[in-house]
């Protein structure tokens, strides 16, 4: 498949990839893709349509009915559900709780790394994720696993005033017989544990500068 430059970013729950993975992006001129809001809106629809997360036949049905777009606003992209933008109520409680139920499914999955391969047929991008430097861009030479320690991470999500067990769907995520959470044998790992927000962009933007990735006007 011929794609644009695929930045990607993978690592457990409140690593810090959302906000590594926008901050790159906008330096770097490219769209900035969250795939955990993908699996996050298939579980607000599910929850919303009072289907059990843990049938897989029913979610599989739900996937057949349900239209999914991605559209870009801002530099970023959204991800819409039947026409509708779930916004905050993708980081809910009960999203928190469902979403790495729902990621075990393989129909769900089928289908939205195809959207996802789809984003970069048109323009880079850095795409944040679980799987994106193993299964969904495996070929991408520039991927990187971005960590923290797990009393880090709960930290940083209790800090952003969200109930959200991490450890709970990090150990789901690991164990998973479809795309588990992996560090990819071409992954570059860095600790977050002591860095701040702008060391992290920074540390990953020079190695990217190094590898001969630019931003569009330099
Ligand atoms: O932001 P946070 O790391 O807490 O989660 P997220 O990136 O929004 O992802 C929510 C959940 O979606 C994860 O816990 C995984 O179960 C699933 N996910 C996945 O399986 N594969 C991806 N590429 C992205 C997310
Ligand atoms: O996307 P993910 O769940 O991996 O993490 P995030 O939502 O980007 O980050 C969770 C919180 O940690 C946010 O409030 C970030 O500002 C903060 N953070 C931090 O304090 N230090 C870092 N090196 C990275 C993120």
């Amino acid at each position: 498949m011929q794609h644009h430059t695929v930045i990607a970013i993978d690592g457990p729950a409140a690593s810090g990839k959302s906000s590594v993975s926008k901050a790159l992006a906008s330096r770097l001129g490219y769209l900035y893709v969250n795939t955990g809001a993908m699996y996050r809106a298939v579980t607000w629809l599910a929850l919303r349509l009072g289907v059990d997360v843990g049938d897989a036949a029913a979610v599989e049905h739900l996937m057949q009915q349900a239209a999914f777009e991605c559209v870009k606003r801002d530099g970023s992209s959204s991800f819409l559900v039947n026409g509708e933008d779930p916004a905050d109520a993708l980081v809910s409680p009960e999203v928190n709780a469902a979403v790495s139920q729902i990621a075990t499914l393989q129909e769900v999955r089928r289908r939205l790394v195809s959207l996802q391969r789809d984003c970069a047929l048109n323009q880079p991008l850095v795409m944040e994720g679980r799987d994106i430097g193993t299964v969904v861009f495996p070929e991408t030479p520039y991927k990187f696993y971005v960590d923290a320690s797990a009393e880090v991470r709960a930290a940083r999500r209790a800090g952003q005033g969200l109930e959200d067990s991490v450890n709970q769907r990090d150990a789901m995520d690991k164990t998973r017989k479809e795309s588990p959470l992996l560090i990819a044998s071409d992954a570059q790992r860095i600790d977050t544990s002591h860095m701040s927000l702008n060391e992290v962009v920074d540390e990953i933007f020079s190695r990217l500068q190094a590898a001969g990735i630019r931003p569009p006007s330099a």
